[in-house]
């Protein structure tokens, strides 16, 4: 077998990156079906050069994560949300759907066969979840392929920007858009991202974590980073971008329902970029950046520049990643029934 027998880490220091672990899932579907189950320690995919994804993009992917918890279970959070996206990106791009018992019973298992890559519980690391969809068949006119591989592999992880849950500095990029109105940007399609690399590699040259998109059209609102959605809050009230283009993170939907739990009111509309020098506390929110507090926006071509706070995470940024994270972790009560516990590990 091909394992990673030298995998020995030092928790702490553990980036996002790809580390390999011992098996991925996979099941393709032909002839109109979905076929068995299959197991492979192999982290190479064998396909033809003419395959759809590779051409004309027919390719989704899914983030979620396995989060070993103080009371030693292994949890996921609302597996069935992110197959229930996977389903709404295969219709927006012409794929079929993975079903929901399918995509959590597959996420089970790969957990379970590298469970030996779960980082243990206080480390701040978790093991990364990956599901990907992809259009197999050779077809060179753009067409839908008539074949498709649905699988998942795992990766352990640490924090996606840097410091986990310190503040850090963002800017909003005009140069480039990310997705059009009635583009992809709603589906969880890898043109987004190739759309956002060199946006995201300006920000990073310029010291930056990351950058924010605005909207498209009007170059008004502001509509979310490359990898997460944006959430400001003030008065009170969490208020999170109403848009055509942005993903609908399972985070901020969870994060929405916990605020108003606490006691906070919400608003989820258009954010004015103006509106920006308003808010008390502002964040990016995601699987991979669960919340990572933000302490400045600047515009680099209009000269303007936001700040929140005084450097540390704000009281109610804290307030809801504790809570967030308390429920993942099994340390706070799962009074929404979010998690489902991987048995046998
Ligand atoms: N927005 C984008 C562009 C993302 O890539 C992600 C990550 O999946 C998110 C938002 C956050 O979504 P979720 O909370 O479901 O991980
Ligand atoms: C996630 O949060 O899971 C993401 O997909 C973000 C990124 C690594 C693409």
């Amino acid at each position: 077998m091909n394992t990673n027998n030298d995998f020995n880490p030092d928790w702490s220091k553990i980036g996002f990156g790809y580390i390999k672990t011992d098996y991925n899932v996979r099941c393709y579907h032909r002839n109109g079906k979905w076929g068995e189950i299959e197991i492979s320690s192999d982290e190479n995919i064998n396909m033809s050069m003419a395959a759809t994804c590779l051409h004309y993009g027919q390719e989704a992917f899914e983030g979620m994560k396995a989060y070993r918890g103080k009371d030693g279970k292994v949890r996921l959070f609302r597996p069935e949300e992110n197959a229930a996206r996977m389903q709404s990106t295969s219709r927006g791009i012409l794929m079929p759907e993975v079903p929901t018992d399918l995509f959590v019973k597959m996420t089970e298992m790969v957990v379970k066969l590298n469970a030996r890559f779960i980082p243990p519980y206080g480390y701040g690391a978790t093991l990364y979840i990956r599901p990907l969809l992809i259009g197999v068949g050779p077809t060179v006119g753009v067409k839908p392929s008539p074949e498709y591989l649905f699988m998942i592999f795992v990766t352990p992880v640490g924090p996606y920007f840097k410091g986990g849950f310190a503040t850090g500095d963002f800017m909003i990029t005009r140069k480039y858009d990310r997705s059009a109105p009635l583009g992809t940007g709603i589906y969880k399609v890898g043109g987004n991202y190739a759309a956002s690399l060199r946006a995201n590699k300006e920000a990073h040259d310029l010291g930056y974590n990351g950058e924010f998109y605005l909207d498209a059209k009007e170059k008004k609102y502001i509509d979310e980073a490359g990898a997460a959605n944006f959430f400001g809050i003030k008065n009170d009230t969490y208020i999170t971008p109403q848009s055509t283009s942005i993903l609908p993170s399972i985070t901020n939907k969870s994060l929405i329902q916990i605020a108003e739990s606490l006691g906070m009111k919400v608003e989820r509309r258009p954010i004015p970029e103006e509106e920006l020098a308003t808010f008390e506390e502002a964040g990016a929110c995601g699987t991979a950046a669960v919340i990572s507090p933000i302490s400045r926006i600047d515009d680099p071509e209009t000269g303007k520049s936001y700040t929140f706070g005084n450097g540390k995470p704000g009281p109610w940024s804290e307030k809801l990643y504790n809570k967030l994270r308390g429920i993942q972790y099994g340390t706070e009560p799962d009074e929404f029934g979010w998690t489902t516990i991987v048995e046998g590990i």
